[in-house]
């Protein structure tokens, strides 16, 4: 059975991006955030990527207006009842996500609806036991941005049904036209195990005075042919998220080079998140 109605909760940086890109694959699109206002400045957000795209010839002005149109945003909750499929990507924040799928697993109608977290750490077996629907509960893993990176990481759990991560595969391919990998259900899952240490140590670097945030971004790009230095990818995925997901990374393997160094604490206690909030390690203008 095809994925015709889908929701997502959280329309920050991924689930603007997620949300866009069903929209722009003809689904229909219900997006939830904690509030009115909220609601209306994720949707301000894919408004503003969509005119993007059409500057850039990659949708047509009528298919700007088609895919805003199917995308509905709220502050309730209530509205996913309906949804075939729904992707959480809600701040990287395991009490958070843990109240989302106790309520959003008694809400929605259809037994068969999947209920699945764009996390990019938090445990999804825990996800799935207070969503009174495990079998039905995985991982699907988008990248940023999500309406330009091809890539998504399916995960399920011990207790996701075959039949779950099937359906989700063909949901993927056939409907979003994006390439899935398989990952195991552990903190960071293939892509962040190899890019959060990356990252943090670049942060270290930094901290230690050992050599300015442009030299060790440019060490990177002219290096090593990375399109973008460890600093600047850092500001651009959120100092927050990169917190967050090393935290739940160290208290999983108790790696020390998965624990986030003082310097990305402090910045995430001042407010300076990256590019989201317009400071990070380089300054941004809206
Ligand atoms: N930033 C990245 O590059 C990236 C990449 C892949 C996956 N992720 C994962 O995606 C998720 C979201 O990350 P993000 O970067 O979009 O964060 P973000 O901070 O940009 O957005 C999170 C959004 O969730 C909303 N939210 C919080 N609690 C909510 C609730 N109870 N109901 C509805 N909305 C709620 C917030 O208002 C905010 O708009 C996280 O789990 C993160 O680990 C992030």
């Amino acid at each position: 059975m095809t994925i015709e109605r889908m929701g997502v909760i959280g329309g920050g940086l991924m689930g603007s991006g997620i949300a866009e890109v069903n929209a722009r694959a003809g689904l229909d699109v219900v997006l939830v955030e904690i509030s009115g206002e909220a609601a209306h400045a994720a949707r301000g957000r894919i408004e503003g990527s969509l005119r993007k795209a059409e500057q850039r010839g990659k949708i047509t002005a009528d298919d700007l207006t088609a895919a805003l149109e199917r995308i509905h945003p709220t502050s309730d909750l209530g509205a996913l009842a309906d949804r075939q499929l729904v992707v959480e990507a809600a701040s990287e924040n395991e009490q958070v996500k843990l109240d989302l799928f106790t309520k959003v697993g008694a809400i929605l109608d259809d037994d068969e609806a999947i209920l699945a977290s764009n996390t990019s750490s938090i445990p999804i077996v825990k996800l799935g036991a207070v969503s009174g629907r495990a079998g039905h509960v995985m991982g699907v893993h988008f990248f940023n941005p999500a309406p330009v990176m091809k890539l998504v990481e399916l995960i399920p759990s011990l207790t996701t049904s075959p039949e779950t991560l099937d359906r989700m595969r063909s949901y993927v391919t056939e409907s979003l036209g994006k390439r899935p990998i398989d990952a195991t259900d552990r903190a960071g899952f293939i892509v962040n195990s190899l890019l959060v240490p990356y990252l943090l140590s670049a942060i270290r670097m930094y901290e230690a005075g050992y050599a300015s945030a442009e030299d060790i971004d440019q060490g990177m790009v002219l290096g090593c042919g990375h399109p973008m230095g460890p600093l600047a990818l850092s500001d651009l995925i959120g100092l927050d998220t990169i917190q967050a997901i090393g935290e739940s990374m160290y208290e999983e393997f108790k790696e020390p080079l998965y624990s986030p160094p003082p310097l990305l604490d402090r910045m995430v206690d001042a407010g300076l998140l990256g590019k989201k909030s317009g400071h990070g390690f380089y300054p941004y203008s809206s």
